[in-house]
């Protein structure tokens, strides 16, 4: 059977406390909303709406950023989670299948917890709720159920003390047939403590026109609702023990798991070695058998097998890393190709460049990629090999084989083979030094 996803991101989210609507604060490096849509994708959904309003706009241009294909529905007032759902009622009103409301703040249901759902469904039940036993029901809504049969749901706020006691509930994940959803949503009202139109309602009313109810199970760590920066920190914090753990099931070494932070698109292979605290950005590869050193820091960027980055090392977006090349301590590189063993390994930064093959970087060489309008290009040659403390004025090429002396300012192409030095020659004094020194310390000795 085809299924349609609703994403409900209206709300405001007030206990975050921020000008930015809550569902865009970043779990492991993107929107929680983001997280809410990947989770479902395994199941295919035929269509995906997200229920926008607070902060529309920007919701919107964060998830199309993400997938174009995503759909939108507005609700200008924020009603309640029934009226929220309601908003996508014009917009499936042909649609043959079931729909499934997932909440924007709860951004790690599993794949299988969902398809378990699906399950149910196709067992027959009419309507299959998402329920957890929480260690602390706190706010969340009580499901009232008699073994797998759910009678109704009931908020917090309008729960009796014996409800309250119950501490089976509700995750916000409601799957019904379209047609059965809406019909029960246009009977909703909103005559209860907050005066909103609860979706939880729904299945009262499902329960008194006979169809039947029911409650998959699963693990509160998949349930957690996001309504404060805390429970954000909560969320980060399970994400990125789940992360440390495949990490090293699959191959890798983490040194001090704890210390270290993944997105939630960072790839590592077998055999990499990740010591202390180093952080991964958005859009990292790193191929087998890579070492990445203490306290670096990568964004955007594909490391290659066998290669050693840090320690202290920060690798930007556009940073390709060859096969065995080093990347050492105090070196920024950023929209750069660096060819398979490359030693680039103190103190340089390396953008809008190219490092050919065995090329060896001196410490504190930097390319003048930007003359404070436009960025400029470096082309270093295979096997050249930079001085110290060399300048490459950009745009300007060092040819294969060829070397820069330390200190240069390399502001014209260097041939293949060529030696450029553009220090100024020095010079010899012969005793000057000592004379100098005597004359400085008579002076001291006088005042
Ligand atoms: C909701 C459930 C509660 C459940 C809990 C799980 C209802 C009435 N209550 O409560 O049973 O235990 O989630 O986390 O459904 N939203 C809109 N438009 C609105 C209102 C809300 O889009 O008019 C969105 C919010 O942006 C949010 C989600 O719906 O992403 C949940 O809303 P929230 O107000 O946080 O509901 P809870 O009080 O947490
Ligand atoms: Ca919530």
């Amino acid at each position: 059977m085809s299924l349609a996803l609703i994403v409900l991101a209206a709300g405001k989210g007030t206990r975050m406390r921020s000008a930015d609507p809550k569902v865009l604060h970043k779990v492991a490096g993107v929107p929680m909303v983001i997280h809410a849509l990947n989770a479902a994708a395994p199941l295919a959904p035929a269509r995906r709406l997200v229920v926008v309003g607070h902060g529309g706009a920007a919701v919107r241009a964060q998830v199309q950023a993400h997938d174009a294909s995503i759909e939108f529905v507005e609700q200008t007032e924020q009603l309640g989670t029934g009226h929220a759902v309601d908003q996508a009622r014009a917009a499936l009103a042909d649609f043959d299948g079931d729909v499934a409301v997932l909440l924007g703040d709860t951004p790690f249901i599993s794949p299988d917890t969902l398809s378990r759902i699906r399950d149910r469904r196709a067992e027959g039940s009419d309507l299959v709720v998402l329920g957890f036993e929480a260690a602390d029901p706190g706010k969340y809504g009580r499901l009232v159920a008699q073994g797998d049969r759910l009678e109704r749901i009931v908020e917090a706020k309008d729960a009796t003390p014996e409800e309250l006691a119950i501490r089976l509930c509700n995750s916000g994940v409601i799957c019904a047939d379209r047609a059965l959803m809406f019909d029960l949503i246009a009977q909703l009202n909103d005559d209860n403590a907050s005066g909103e139109y609860y979706l939880t309602d729904i299945i009262g009313l499902a329960n008194d026109a006979g169809r039947t109810c029911s409650v998959v199970v699963c693990d509160e760590a998949e349930t957690l609702g996001v309504n404060s920066r805390i429970d954000l920190a909560a969320a980060d914090g399970i994400f990125q023990a789940r992360a440390r753990q495949a990490a090293m099931a699959a191959g890798v070494t983490l040194q001090a798991p704890d210390t270290v932070y993944f997105s939630y698109d960072t790839q590592l292979g077998q055999d990499v070695i990740v010591e202390p605290n180093v952080v991964f950005g958005l859009g990292v590869r790193v191929e087998d058998g890579v070492t990445i050193r203490a306290f670096s820091h990568l964004e955007g960027c594909h490391v290659a097998a066998g290669a050693t980055v840090g320690p202290y090392a920060r690798l930007r977006p556009g940073s390709t890393i060859g096969a065995g090349a080093r990347v050492g301590n105090f070196v920024e590189t950023k929209n750069a190709d660096i060819a398979a063993g490359a030693k680039l390994n103190h103190l340089s930064y390396i953008g809008d460049a190219e490092v050919g093959a065995e090329a060896n970087i001196g410490a504190g060489t930097i390319t003048c990629n930007y003359d404070g309008v436009f960025k400029h290009r470096t082309e270093i040659g295979a096997g050249a090999f930079i001085g110290s403390n060399a300048s490459l004025v950009a745009p300007v090429s060092v040819g294969a084989g060829a070397m820069v002396g330390a200190g240069s300012v390399v502001t014209r192409d260097v041939p293949d083979q060529a030696l450029a030095v553009t220090r100024a020659e020095q010079k010899i004094l012969p005793d000057l030094a000592r004379k100098l020194r005597e004359r400085r310390l008579a002076m001291k000795a006088k005042k």
